[in-house]
């Protein structure tokens, strides 16, 4: 048999098999927001216009999780609530150019009861990420607030579309932007993800 034949036959094999799947795109919620947005760690039924859950597998390393990402927007900010399931920090970054590399974070934990919500930029590859005060920019954050309970932390926060800050990316009503995620177990905000990463879209809403 020819050596092409074999590799698609085997291909062909290991597809079905089910070890390789193809990656399915996270299903969007699209509801009306009708509820107000408070910073209180509760993600209400109406709070948030769109929603979607990025999930990670166990593997090396990684003890597999998952985040739920619910966002709105007006004309002027976004509104953003991270749901993760880790007792440790967790983090979304808005379109990086390769890995993390430029990626404008935030890096949130809850401990003790009080949030902590970091405003972030990413320089290289894999880290370091630096709050961007210390790069010469500055917190955008404009308000935030957390809970955590039964192996899960909420964040929920708000900030401006466009911060003017060359470490925030600056986005637009309708424009769909590129995400990473990751959640660790450890509470020190500078120790690496061990429970899950991952990449996702979110798409914003248009103004008209
Ligand atoms: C807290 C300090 C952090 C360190 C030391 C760190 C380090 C690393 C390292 C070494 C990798 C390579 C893969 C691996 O070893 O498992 C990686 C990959 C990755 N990290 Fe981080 N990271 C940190 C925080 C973050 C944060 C806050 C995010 C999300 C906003 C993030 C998102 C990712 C993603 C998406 C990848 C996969 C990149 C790819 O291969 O395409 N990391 N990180």
């Amino acid at each position: 048999m020819k050596p092409i034949i074999v590799a698609l036959f085997l291909g062909l094999l290991l597809f079905s098999s089910g070890c390789i799947q193809p990656e399915k795109a996270p299903v969007v919620a699209e509801r009306t927001a009708t509820e107000e947005w408070k910073a209180d760690g509760i993600v209400g039924d109406s709070e948030y216009s769109r929603s979607m859950l990025l999930q990670a597998p166990a593997r090396q390393g990684y003890s597999g999780g998952e985040m739920q990402i619910s966002w709105k927007n007006d004309p002027e900010y976004l509104y953003l609530a991270l749901n993760g399931s880790t007792d440790g920090w967790l983090a979304i970054g808005f379109e990086p150019q390769e890995w993390m590399k430029n990626a404008d974070i935030i890096l949130a934990s809850v401990q003790g009861g009080k949030a902590t919500v970091l405003d972030e930029y990413c320089t290289g590859n894999y880290g370091p990420h630096i709050e961007d005060t210390l790069l010469g920019g500055t917190n955008d954050i404009a308000e935030f607030g957390g809970s955590k309970g039964s192996g899960r932390t909420v964040i929920e926060l708000k900030r401006k579309l466009n911060t003017g800050d060359k470490f925030d990316k600056a986005f637009s009503p309708g424009q769909t932007i590129s995400i990473i995620w990751a959640l660790s177990q450890n509470q020190e905000l500078s120790l690496k993800h061990n429970v899950a990463y991952g990449e996702g879209v979110m798409t914003l809403t248009r103004m008209s």
